[in-house]
């Protein structure tokens, strides 16, 4: 079986912010699934492979003019689908029903009581508890549906037709308020859509190791290795591919953390037998950044640096025909979503996965269909250490964007010292998997002390701590007092030239995770 042959439920994007959470619910019930616009035609939409379609929520009211909509071909292909709250408004408008805006908006937790426990519902005992999030709803069914369930401020909260597979539910089974959920949307995929199940990582590697190795042929491919998930996980699987025909090229750009380089090195080279090429370029990195205080020239500078180290170390290391690089599935999506929109670039983000076209290299991006969560248990299954897939988020411009002004081999020095201490303390509290990202940052700021009996007169050290689901949105970390107590006494103790350390509770928005 090939990719492009299995098994798959797609997911009709009418803007919703859980149409990714959607998608994912499905894949962890073992059903691989996809998210498309959600006017694709019929012709793409009733292939043999697609065994249910979901119609997502969205912000828009489906009688208002230019309210996004479906080609209505596809309801009448024999393809079971269920419409999530717009989605079933606007199933209910396409086959005469009717909705309307009566009542104030619902929002928040309800307690649903069921009419029919078949089917969609099978097994389900009311009261059900789910989320409700809408102003418009479904006040006439169209021909053929009956009621499945309701609450008293939503009488139709959920309909069917099992005749035609058609199905629509005012609520959002997707969400973790609504508890039982996933056993809707396992009643969707298993009972109505008669899903056969598998979508595995193990299975994931089966077909994509072979589909490489066909694309492959007896060609090599080169990787850049950043040290962070993503492109570990795609070297790990190329090499399973392909052996030592994938090269991995590690460079040390001098803006790493305390032992990351030596950390990746020793993983990949000992324990994994990686075709693992290291690059030491950190004179290149530093001598390029002197000077340089605006937080976007040193991303431009970091970015343009790594690409002509890679460059040149790839011609150095002979032909290759194809670059590897870890996109994720959530950068695919924000391209072809009802959302995609432009936004503001607050920060320019540099990723190590991100090289220009013009190297000339054919495209490999094995991970370009999976979430993150499916990143990490795709590594596990290819036998990578817990210690590197449950690493936190490092950006890509590293250290020099974790100090305000300009870069100097002293002050990596000052911070690398200080930020070891943020990771030792860290790695030993008990909340430490409830945590985002934790750092230090070093201040352009000096301020007066007194050590021993002399006055001292050194940088200041921030402390940063966040917890965040995304990165999107931050909150700082309610860290216990005594932590707090031993991060700022050990790193004014053990760290040469820092004699203040003030920790950050700022959230995000409106300030950012990094302070540049
Ligand atoms: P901000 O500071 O924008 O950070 O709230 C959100 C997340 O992105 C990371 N970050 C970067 N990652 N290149 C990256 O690869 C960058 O230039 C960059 N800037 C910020 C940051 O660590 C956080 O996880």
């Amino acid at each position: 079986m090939t990719m492009a042959d299995r098994e798959k439920v797609l997911v009709f994007d009418f803007g919703s912010q859980y149409s990714q959470l959607i998608a994912r619910r499905i894949r962890e019930l073992g059903v691989y699934c996809q998210i498309v616009p959600h006017d694709l035609p019929v012709e793409q939409a009733a292939r043999a492979e697609v065994r249910a379609i979901v119609l997502s929520g969205g912000p828009a009211s489906v009688y208002r003019d230019g309210a996004p909509s479906m080609d209505e071909r596809v309801l009448a292909a024999g393809i079971p689908i269920l419409g999530i709250c717009y989605g079933m408004q606007l199933l209910a408008r396409l086959l005469g029903g009717k909705v309307e805006r009566r009542g104030g908006q619902e929002y928040g937790p309800a307690r649903l009581e069921i009419e029919a426990a078949d089917g969609l519902l099978a097994g389900l005992a009311d009261p059900l508890d789910v989320w409700m999030s809408h102003g418009d709803r479904v006040v006439e069914m169209p021909p053929g549906f009956v009621r499945l369930a309701g609450t008293p401020d939503c009488p139709i909260a959920a309909m069917g037709d099992a005749e035609r597979g058609l199905y629509g539910v005012q609520f959002h089974p997707e969400v973790a308020h609504t508890p039982r959920g996933g056993e809707i949307l396992r009643n969707l995929l298993f009972r109505i859509a008669r899903c056969r199940g598998g979508w595995t990582m193990a299975n994931f590697i089966q077909t994509s190791v072979a589909e490489i190795r066909q694309r492959v042929g007896d060609g090599r491919v080169i990787c850049a290795l950043s040290g962070g998930v993503d492109s570990a996980v795609v070297a790990a699987l190329l090499t399973r591919a392909i052996g030592k025909r994938m090269t991995a090229v590690f460079v040390d750009n001098g803006l790493l953390r305390a032992g990351e380089a030596e950390q990746v090195c020793q993983t990949f080279r000992t324990e994994y037998s990686l075709n693992l090429h290291f690059v030491d370029a950190r004179e290149e990195f530093l001598s390029a950044l002197a000077g340089v205080t605006d937080p976007e020239e040193k991303r431009k500078i970091i970015g343009k640096t790594f690409i002509n180290v890679f460059a040149a170390e790839a011609r150095k290391l002979g032909t290759f025909r194809f670059l590897a690089q870890g996109t994720l599935y959530p950068d695919v999506i924000e391209s072809v979503s009802a959302r995609g929109g432009p936004s503001a670039t607050i920060k320019s983000h540099h990723n190590v996965g991100g090289l220009p076209q013009r190297l000339g290299f054919e495209l490999i991006e094995p991970l370009r269909e999976l979430f993150k969560d499916e990143v990490r248990r795709l590594g596990a299954e290819l036998g990578l250490p817990q210690r590197l897939l449950k690493r936190q988020p490092f950006p890509g411009p590293g250290l020099a964007v974790r100090i305000i002004g300009d870069v100097t081999q002293d002050q990596l020095d000052v911070l690398r010292a200080a930020d070891s201490v943020v990771q030792e303390e860290l790695a030993r509290f008990d909340g430490y998997d409830g945590i985002w990202q934790s750092f230090a940052v070093l201040l352009p700021v000096k301020s007066v002390g007194v050590m021993g009996d002399q006055r001292t007169y050194e940088n200041a050290v921030a402390v940063r701590v966040v917890t965040s689901v995304d990165g999107m949105t931050a909150d700082w970390a309610r860290l216990p007092a005594e932590l707090l107590g031993r991060l700022s006494a050990r790193i004014i103790n053990e760290v040469k030239g820092v004699n203040r350390v003030v920790y950050d509770i700022s959230s995000k928005p409106p300030s950012t995770i990094e302070w540049e």
